[in-house]
């Protein structure tokens, strides 16, 4: 009997720390710890405030010499997408956050999908995925001195000394005053595969055919609650926007499991096709509100590189993307799903 107890109990506990429950491992829940119990049902966990669009994507066939992917080869692929604000409340203020993204689903003739997250800064701070959870916590305002702490965000960066670049391109890069004219970068590498099995790393980003304009620091402080969302929209009021499938291939050496490192400028790029956006749709009732755009969903012909940033990211979106299904399913969402309760609105 006692044999039968300690068997089961140490089962239990294997589960419970592999879970996360118990210790202090970090798994993909632990991304997630400090979403407030108080956040917004049916909303993601980040970029949760968004607009979906649709569009489509036509391949310029430059990209089938490297990967029997048919999005490469097809004349027009059906897009469903959706832009948003980095930060994570879907209420946040347009000029709160620097970060501005690209999601995108292209479903080909043959059934296969390639899902894809893209922001538009160009690489990430550090060189996995624990690093990001101990930026996130070196350069939380202290409740004394509502700023970081000094020692801490010392700490950090002589951990990742990489975040370092990330700081100084923080400090400096202009803040884009449009999600048309913005670029947006995959970040992570992946890997392309021909027909003869010829292997090939990649990065890619979506370049924008309109131009890129920025803001003042005293125009951003001006700028209207949903100045970017409503500049969209006004765009495309005059006509569809484009942004061309910029295919950058790596070279020997190049680092592809460390989103950190960027490429040589030199390396050579392809223009796999150009994405059309045609119309936009508020998230809470257009079609990307219940897809997790999750990256590592590529097609038959395209697979993952071993960064270990993209390979934490599936369990990651998995857990937010449950989370917020699960509350709508459970009628819980309100805003969400645009029905408004008491408008309750933050920040209008
Ligand atoms: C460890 C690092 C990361 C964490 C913890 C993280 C976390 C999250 C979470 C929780 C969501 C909400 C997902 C959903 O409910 O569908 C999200 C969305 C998103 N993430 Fe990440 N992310 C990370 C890295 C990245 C990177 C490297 C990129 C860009 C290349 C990226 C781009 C995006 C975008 C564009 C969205 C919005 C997707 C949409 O519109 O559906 N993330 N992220």
């Amino acid at each position: 009997m006692c044999g039968i107890c300690l068997i089961a109990s140490t089962l239990f506990f294997a589960f419970a720390w592999s879970a996360g429950l118990v210790g202090g491992r970090t798994t993909t829940q632990t991304f997630l710890k400090d979403t407030p119990s108080t956040f917004p049902a049916g909303y993601r966990r980040a970029h949760g405030k968004g607009i979906c669009f649709d569009g489509t994507f036509r391949a310029s066939g430059k990209g089938v010499p490297f990967s029997v992917a048919r999005v490469f080869a097809q004349q027009k692929v059906p897009a469903v997408g959706r832009f948003s604000l980095g930060s994570p409340d879907p209420y946040a203020p347009d000029n709160s956050t620097r970060t501005v993204s690209m999601a995108l689903m292209l479903t080909a003739d043959d059934g296969e999908q390639w899902r894809m997250k893209l922001n538009n800064e160009p690489f990430f701070a550090t060189r996995d995925a624990k690093g990001f959870l101990k930026q996130m916590d070196a350069y939380k305002p202290t409740p004394a001195t509502g700023t970081p702490d000094p020692a801490r965000v010392k700490a950090f960066l002589k951990e990742y000394p990489e975040a370092k670049k990330y700081v100084t391109w923080d400090a400096a890069a202009p803040w884009t005053r449009s999600f048309a004219g913005a670029q947006y970068n995959v970040i992570n590498s992946f890997i392309l595969i021909a027909e003869n099995g010829k292997k090939q790393a990649i990065r890619w980003s979506m370049r924008p055919h309109a131009s890129f304009t920025s803001w003042s620091v005293s125009q951003r402080k001006q700028a209207s609650h949903d100045f970017l969302f409503e500049d969209l929209k006004k765009r495309l009021q005059k006509g569809p926007l484009y942004w061309d499938l910029v295919v950058t291939l790596a070279e020997s050496g190049d680092p592809v499991n460390d989103p950190s490192q960027v490429w040589p400028e030199s390396r050579r790029e392809i223009v796999a096709g150009t994405l059309e956006v045609s119309h936009v749709f508020d998230q809470a009732n257009g079609g990307c509100r219940d897809i997790n755009f999750d990256p590592t969903r590529v097609p038959k012909g395209i697979t993952l590189s071993d960064d270990p940033v993209l390979l934490a990211r599936a369990g990651i979106y998995s857990h937010s993307h449950n989370s917020r299904v699960r509350e709508i399913g459970y009628g819980k969402a309100t805003d969400a799903v645009g029905k408004r309760q008491n408008d309750n609105r933050k920040n209008k």
